[in-house]
Formats: structure tokens, sequence, C-alpha cells
């Protein structure tokens, strides 16, 4: 006999309370294909959020499909005690892409994971336990990362193992250098970083930065900011770690890490990924150069980090993106999408910005007539979507007051017009037209 309690009340029940839910009446999807989503009364919603940036290629896809039941049917679960062809494999096609030299690759289950291990890297290598990091940042959620998470909606906590000191750059729009030019911008974050670093004592082990934004409402900085910010981490020591769990893969369209719009002096020293990669089987990762991968001088191992049935996901998502060039419709069809989603806002005032790059969209929503962040409007737009049959996301370090749009990078040119479309009735609705 079925449970007669709504999901929502048992969910309410036994999870906790800060594992917060989208829309006052909270969708429990059933199935997915392709771009498309259904909830348990049988509604379909074209999926504008992709499970957060993590369904990358498509709902359902077959070849992610195949190869996850071939592999359950083989093996499912040997650790890392074993060698393990798949994960072998991965890592090898990871480490050639990621453009950092004589790499190595670490699987974990997570993005926190992967930037928890990350730090544990770079604080061994360099014998600090001192970090730099963006402001307005996610990072994860457990202790070490919510200690770099400059969102203190995400933060929970501020005891640490980490000295973290925050550096101004990563929001383009607000903060103290809003209103300069970009290279003026770029040259008063150099600066702060400058400042910041003369204010420590002893060394600094890293700077940990996500090229886009992801939580914090898709911001980012004017292209080559970091590679600027690496002159200075250069001559430190300091160790450069791009978080791309949400920009990588060829989301961004024109680059394939969020890290290559900041290449002018070289790739970063480790790299973290997750999301994307398995299209929803938990992998993520660390890459860097053997020396900094081979610091730790004790013995690990992750159980279900690199386990044979995920690899072999990723492995299949992996090469459906790159056979497809989804970098390439990444770019076409979220160009295409961004130009028309700034169409639209030209007819909202409510919405303060519109930004992004490929695949990752957002919208900043303001109080009308004001310069402030309105979470309660952009919660409205996110319902009148919803209604509309658009999943969209929200974020922002300013209340979440930014809709995000993050489809699968398979979004054809029809379905990102029909969203447009919803978006704009949706906005319409709560804002009104101008
Ligand atoms: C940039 C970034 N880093 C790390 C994480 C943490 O990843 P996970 O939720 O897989 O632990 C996230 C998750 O949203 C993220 O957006």
């Amino acid at each position: 006999m079925t449970n007669p309690i709504p999901l929502h009340s048992r969910h309410k029940s036994v999870l906790p309370d800060w594992l917060a839910l989208y829309y006052d009446r909270p969708i429990e999807l059933t199935h997915g294909e392709g771009r498309h989503v259904w909830d348990a009364d049988g509604n379909r919603y074209l999926d504008f959020f992709g499970g957060i940036l993590t369904t990358m290629t498509a709902h359902a896809l077959p070849e992610v499909t195949k190869a996850v039941s071939e592999q359950a049917g083989r093996i499912i679960h040997s650790s890392t005690l074993y060698l393990n062809r798949p994960m072998v494999e991965l890592a090898e096609r990871v480490a050639a892409l990621s453009g950092i030299p004589d790499a190595r690759v670490f699987f974990t289950t997570s993005g926190t994971e992967a930037n928890d291990t990350a730090l544990l890297l770079a604080t061994t290598y360099r014998r600090s336990n001192q970090i730099l990091a963006m402001r307005n940042s996610y990072h994860g959620r457990s202790f070490s990362t919510v200690s770099i998470t400059g969102n203190r909606g995400w933060s929970p906590t501020s005891l640490s193992p980490l000295q973290t000191h925050y550096v101004h750059g990563a929001v383009r729009t607000r903060g103290p250098f809003a209103h300069l030019g970009d290279g003026e911008f770029t040259a008063a974050a150099v600066a702060d970083l400058e400042d910041v670093l003369g204010q420590t004592r002893g060394g600094v082990a890293a700077l940990i930065a996500e090229p886009i934004q992801g939580v914090g409402g898709f911001t980012s900085p004017p292209d080559g900011l970091y590679g600027a910010f690496r002159e200075v981490l250069d001559r430190h020591g300091i160790l450069w770690i791009s978080d791309e769990v949400q920009t990588g893969w060829g989301r961004t369209g024109e680059h394939f890490w969020g890290w290559q719009a900041h290449a002018q002096n070289g790739p970063p020293d480790i790299l973290t990924f997750a999301k994307g990669i398995g299209n929803g089987m938990s992998i993520g990762g660390v890459v860097a150069r053997a020396e900094l991968m081979n610091c730790i001088d004790s013995n690990s191992i992750s159980t279900f980090g690199g386990s044979p049935v995920t690899m072999a996901a990723g492995a299949a998502n992996l090469a459906y993106l790159l056979e497809h060039d989804l970098q390439g419709n990444a770019r076409r069809v979220g160009g295409l999408l961004l130009e028309r989603l700034r169409a639209i806002a030209a007819t909202v005032p409510a919405v303060r910005e519109v930004r992004g790059r490929g695949l990752m969209a957002g919208l900043e929503l303001t109080k009308p007539g004001t310069d402030q962040a309105d979470p309660e409007g952009a919660a409205a737009v996110l319902e009148a979507a919803r209604a509309g049959g658009l999943l969209v996301g929200k974020g922002g370090g300013y209340n979440t007051s930014v809709l995000r749009i993050a489809p699968p990078l398979s979004l054809t040119v029809a379905e990102a017009e029909e969203g447009a479309e919803i978006l704009e009735q949706a906005l319409h609705q709560v804002h009104g037209v101008q």
C-alpha cells in the first residue's frame, strides 16, 4: 500500500530543514528525456537548470544509460585497491583535456570533496593553511569548503581549519570597482590582492576561484583577471586553483574550461571538476601536475571515488559531448539565447543585468526604481516560469535575486526560443511590461 501522507510532508519530517526546496508546491521529478522532465502529476517542463548544471548532455541519454547498465551488469564496485580500467581510461581523457602539464587525476564523488582535496594538496605543498578566496564565492558544503565560501547564505560557520582572505574582483557590476572600465577594474583588483597579501603573515598556500561564480549568480570578472592575478601569485609562489565545477566541459561555449578566459600566463596549478561530467552520476575530481598531486606522503583512498559505473557513465557522456561538439552548440545556441534574453530584459526594468557566457545565463532582478536585490521578485518569476512549463534556477550573493539558466548543452534553437518565450511571459506577468 502506498503511503497516503504527501511526499512534501514526509520530506519535512525526516530531512534537514536546511535542505531547501524550490517552489511553494515542490516538484517531484519522475523522468526526463532530452531537455525535458516530467513531474509526478504528469506535467512536462523544459529543463533550463539541468539539476544544477549537472545534466550536461541530455536526460536519459541512451549512450550513458547503456554504459551504466552494461558496467553494472559486469561489476559495480571494486574500490581503489584494484586496477580499474574505466577509471584509468577516464583519467587519461581528463588529463589530456585539462591543459595541465604532467597531469594526475584523482576522482572523488562530489565537487565539495574535489575542492577539499585541492585544499589538502595546496596546504600540504605550501606548508600553509592560508587561502585566498573570492568574495561571493561558493565551493561546497564540507567543513573546509564552507570556510572558503564568501557567500554568507551558504557558509553556516565561522569555525575553520583554514585562514581565509577574501579578494575583490569576481563580481563585475557591483562593489567598489564596478564603475571602472575593464582594464582599470582588473588593475584595482590586482592592487587589492597585493594589499591583502601585504597584510598576511607567512606564506599563503593558494588562491581558489570559480571563473564564473555559479551559486553567486553567474558573476564573473573581466577576461584576463585571473591571469593578471597569476603574475602576483607567481611572485609569492602561491598556487592557483580553478574551481571548474560549473564552468567545465564547454558550458561557457567559447572555452572548454572557464580558466581559458584568463590564460595569458598559463593554466592553473590545480583544477577541480564535478557536476556535468557524470550527467548525474556522482563524479568529482582534481587535476594537478604530478609534483603537486604526489606531495601527500601518506596513503589515501576514496572508497566510492572512481567507481566503475560512474566512470563508465562519465566516459560515455564525455565522448558524446566531444563527438557532437556540444561546446560549439553551447556557443551558438547560448549566444542566441543571451541575445534573446537581453531583448526581453530591455522591456522589463526590473532586470538589472543579463550576463553570462555560452549556456550559462543570469538575469539579476532588482526592486523597480532601485538598485536593491529583489529576492521576492525572483521567486515569483521562478514560480511563474514553472507554471508556464519552464524550470530555471536561482542564485546570487545579494539575496538570491538572480535567475540562473543552464540547460543541457544539447539545447536546440527551437527549445531556446520556447524557453525564452516562457520566461518573457513570466517576467511580464510578475513585473509588467515597460
Ligand atoms: C563552483 C562549485 N564548487 C563546488 C561545488 C560543490 O559541489 P557538490 O555539490 O558536488 O559537492 C559546487 C556546487 O554547486 C559549485 O557550484
